[in-house]
């Protein structure tokens, strides 16, 4: 019973909610002349749709044939003398706009990062890459095994960092040693010391002859994956026999420009080119994106690229192929390039400190890591063996190798 009165208290204020709405914006109507005339006859746009969501209001308008759109684009000032700043009037097609009324703005706003909070949105996906909250309060994120490989750049203290340790973060806690291998080359040696002894995690360096022999030994794997996928006549890794499927591979460069090695660059464009159908996928970032690496063939190869604040619409056209990322004015503000368009995102803040504590839990001890010698191995499935119970590992990367 006290259930049923509450669900009907709640509905009476939602209905309260938006009657208060769509009257307010029929006064905007009248206050700045959002209106057309037919002969004596006033009309105003039509209000079809009224939407409420934890963070926004929004109304859908409809414009009566005659009504000139972008006339009401240019009153959008009226709703904000009105609704306050976190205002969007968006206009979708000719006759239709959409009017948002956010009840934050998350771009001022400082977001912690809380895996609870996605965990619901991300476990949908094969590799769940999360980047953080749009204009209107949602989220966005997305299966890289879709969207492969990505690009996050942007001048210094853009947010870069914060945003890779989310993602990191974020699939550490998501994806277990069976599904997910990580290699991570810091060229600024910055911080991926974060995920030293971590079991997902391969390898942490810096060193161009180790991340060379990385980039060998994935290239080999990618072979034997390659050969794998043709005996089994399957186009990706996701459709082989859940036996005998291999872990996607992530590898994660900070600050790629710093490599100045051709071969590695290479070697990074054939993983780019031919890694979706492998399940082996690079996230690249770059505080200079206008580095001729990013000119290449590379660029075309990530579905996904992320611009931060820089300094011109030069570079952030080469980074999201269109002007924007140059008016961005607070750290975490960016503006992703996704195959479904440009998306204006805040990716939450989640400092070293908290991403330690986070993450201290599923750390090896020490003295286990000087156990494993072969620990860092790729579970290979042998590739010409097509029998799943004669499948071998094979040892690729030693750990040893790299200590
Ligand atoms: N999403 C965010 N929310 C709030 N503050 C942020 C966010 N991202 C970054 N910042 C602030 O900006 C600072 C710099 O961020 P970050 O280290 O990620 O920059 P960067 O782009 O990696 O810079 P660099 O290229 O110098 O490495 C952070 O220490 C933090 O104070
Ligand atoms: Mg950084």
């Amino acid at each position: 019973m006290k259930d049923c009165l509450m669900d009907l208290y709640s509905r009476y204020r939602e209905w309260i909610l938006k009657n208060e709405f769509e009257n307010e914006i029929k006064r905007c109507f009248r206050l700045g002349e959002i209106s057309h005339k037919y002969g004596e006859t006033i009309v105003y746009p039509t209000i079809v749709r009224i939407g409420l969501s934890v963070n926004c209001l929004e109304a859908v308008l409809n414009l009566p044939r005659g009504f000139n759109p972008e006339d009401v684009a240019k009153k959008s000032w009226v709703f904000n003398q009105s609704f306050g700043e976190n205002v969007e009037l968006k206009r979708v097609s000719a006759k239709t706009f959409i009017l948002y009324v956010m009840s934050i703005n998350p771009f001022k706003e400082t977001i912690i990062y809380n895996y609870e909070n996605i965990y619901s949105e991300i476990m949908k996906y094969d590799l769940p890459i999360y980047v953080g909250i749009t204009a209107r309060g949602g989220s966005f994120s997305y299966d890289m095994v879709e969207q492969p490989h990505l690009l996050i750049a942007g001048e210094t203290g853009s947010g870069k960092s914060v945003l890779l340790r989310t993602i990191v973060t974020t699939l550490l806690l998501s994806k277990s040693v069976n599904e997910l291998q990580m290699y991570m080359f810091d060229m600024k040696k910055s911080e991926f010391f974060l995920y030293k002894r971590i079991p997902q995690v391969k390898i942490v360096t810096h060193e161009k002859s180790k991340i060379k022999s990385c980039f060998n030994e994935l290239k080999k794997e990618m072979g034997l994956r390659g050969d794998l996928l043709e005996q089994y006549e399957v186009s990706h890794v996701n459709e082989l026999p859940k036996e005998i499927r291999p872990p996607f591979i992530t590898i994660f460069i900070d600050e790629f420009s710093l490599i100045d090695d051709k071969l590695i660059y290479d070697l990074l464009q054939q993983i780019a080119a031919i890694g979706r159908a492998l399940g082996v996928f690079v996230i690249l970032s770059t505080q200079r994106p206008s580095a001729k690496i990013l000119e290449g063939e590379l660029k075309v190869h990530l579905t996904v690229r992320i611009g931060g604040r820089v300094q011109d619409g030069t570079n952030s056209r080469i980074i999201i192929d269109t002007e924007g990322c140059e008016t961005l004015t607070t750290s975490g503000h960016m503006k992703a390039k996704t195959t479904k368009g440009i998306i204006d995102v805040k990716v939450p803040l989640l400092k070293v400190e908290h991403a330690k504590s986070i993450l201290e839990p599923y750390k090896l001890p020490n003295e286990e890591i000087a156990e494993k010698k072969v620990e860092f191995e790729i579970p290979l499935k042998s590739a010409k063996k097509v029998s799943t119970n004669k499948i071998k590992k094979s040892k690729v990367i030693v750990w040893s190798d790299f200590k």
